[in-house]
């Protein structure tokens, strides 16, 4: 597998063509669909749920990266495996019994992810860093596309990397929230595995070979787990 791996966000896609976005996403170098769940209580958004997804996927011919931006999100594990994610990643901000919530995950077949949110520390993560295939750290405050990238980021990914390297974790590290042709490489020198990229993507002129450049960014290449 060729990192880095890039994971286009469809909140910034056009929903009124969503299913060109979509094929464009499949015939390009991009690895997983990102999917952002919002659910209007733990961030001030909403964005789109099950029929929404279901339609992408029986479309989307990657990997469906789904973040959950939801309190209590044990509640909904099922449904999500239902609609198709592959991937499902809570945060640590909205989960009581982490370990339960990621074992609950791999039960239905799917990866365990953790988001943690602009102000919480990557040491927090220590006691379970091994029980999770993916931490998705977010660079913005979750909630909207399209925001300023958080320039701390870049010391908590090599924080995190240290860890993960420490712990013999195989765990992927995404980011989330302003990645675009600055800060994808010093993120990558950081190291993150996975690049999220919305606005970046999806507001420029060609789509396609924005993906192309961020893929081009080539770090490492390694099994997957
Ligand atoms: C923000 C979402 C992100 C968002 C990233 O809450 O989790 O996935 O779509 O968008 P950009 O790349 O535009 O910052
Ligand atoms: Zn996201």
């Amino acid at each position: 597998m060729n990192f880095p791996l890039i994971a286009p966000s469809v909140l910034s896609a056009d929903f009124a063509n969503l299913g060109r976005d979509i094929e464009m996403i499949n015939n390009s170098e991009a690895d997983w669909f990102h999917i952002d769940v919002m659910d209007g209580v733990f961030v001030p958004n909403i964005s789109f749920g099950f029929p929404v997804i279901k339609a992408i996927q029986k479309q989307a011919k990657k990997t469906m990266d789904v973040h959950l931006m939801i309190v209590q999100p044990e509640r909904y594990i099922k449904d999500f495996k239902a609609a198709g994610a592959d991937i499902l990643s809570v945060h640590y901000e909205a989960s009581t019994h982490l370990h339960r919530t990621l074992y609950a995950i791999k039960e239905e077949g799917m990866k365990a992810g953790v988001a943690i949110n602009p102000h919480t520390p990557v040491h927090l993560l220590k006691d379970i860093i091994k029980d999770i295939d993916l931490v998705c750290m977010m660079s913005v405050n979750p909630g909207f596309g399209g925001q300023k990238f958080i320039e701390q980021t870049y010391t908590k990914c090599a924080d995190l990397k240290a860890m993960i390297l420490a712990s013999g974790s195989d765990c992927l590290i995404e980011i989330d929230g302003g990645v675009n042709e600055i800060t994808a490489p010093k993120l990558l020198a950081s190291g993150a595995d996975v690049l999220v990229a919305g606005n970046y993507v999806f507001a420029s002129n060609n789509p396609t070979e924005t993906i192309a450049s961020l893929k081009k960014l080539g770090t490492h290449t390694t099994q997957l787990a």
